[in-house]
């Protein structure tokens, strides 16, 4: 599938290494990836936009067919303006399955030609999410290597500034 661009959407609020370990394994399989970034500030994210693209560009830095975007709206209207028919999308345990699974027949039902193709991440990140890391950095816990470096550090900050 080396011509063959797939979107991997999310909030990324923050980028965790089970993203970065999915974004690798997805930056392998296609020939372009993008990490679309959604814009919910509906849902008070603990980083803005600019911050959540910010921290993706410097943690994917190293893979060159992988880019950053934003998105607002339906996914299915921001995929087919910029011409992808793959979403990829991962799932740690059978927990999320049962939302993925609505999404993506939902996705379809939106526009037929959208294929969503999951992945998994390596089991060390199975139970990994950024809600959890935002809840352990804001309780003053250590998220040393469920992060990358500057992740960890942006948390810290962040932490401090509310505190
Ligand atoms: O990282 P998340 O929060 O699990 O990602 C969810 C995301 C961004 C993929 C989903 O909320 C989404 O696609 N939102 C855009 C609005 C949309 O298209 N909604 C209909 C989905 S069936």
């Amino acid at each position: 599938m080396q011509r063959v661009l797939a979107i991997y959407p999310g909030s990324f609020d923050p980028v965790t290494n089970g993203h970065l370990d999915l974004i690798e394994r997805g930056s392998k399989m296609f020939g372009r990836l993008t990490v679309a970034v959604l814009r919910n500030d509906g849902k008070a994210p603990m980083f803005t936009l600019a911050e959540r693209m910010e921290m993706l560009r410097e943690s994917t830095g190293a893979f060159p067919n992988v880019e950053v975007d934003s998105f607002e709206g339906l996914l299915v209207d921001y995929a087919r303006r910029v011409g992808a028919r793959i979403l990829l999308r991962g799932i740690r345990a059978v927990s999320d399955y049962e939302y993925e699974l609505q999404m993506a027949m939902m996705n379809r039902r939106l526009e037929p030609g959208m294929e969503t193709i999951f992945m998994l991440p390596a089991e060390a990140y199975s139970y990994l999410s950024s809600r959890l890391v935002r809840e352990i950095a804001q309780l003053g816990g250590a998220v040393t290597g469920l992060v990358p470096p500057a992740v960890e550090q942006r948390l810290r900050e962040r932490v401090t500034q509310v505190r």
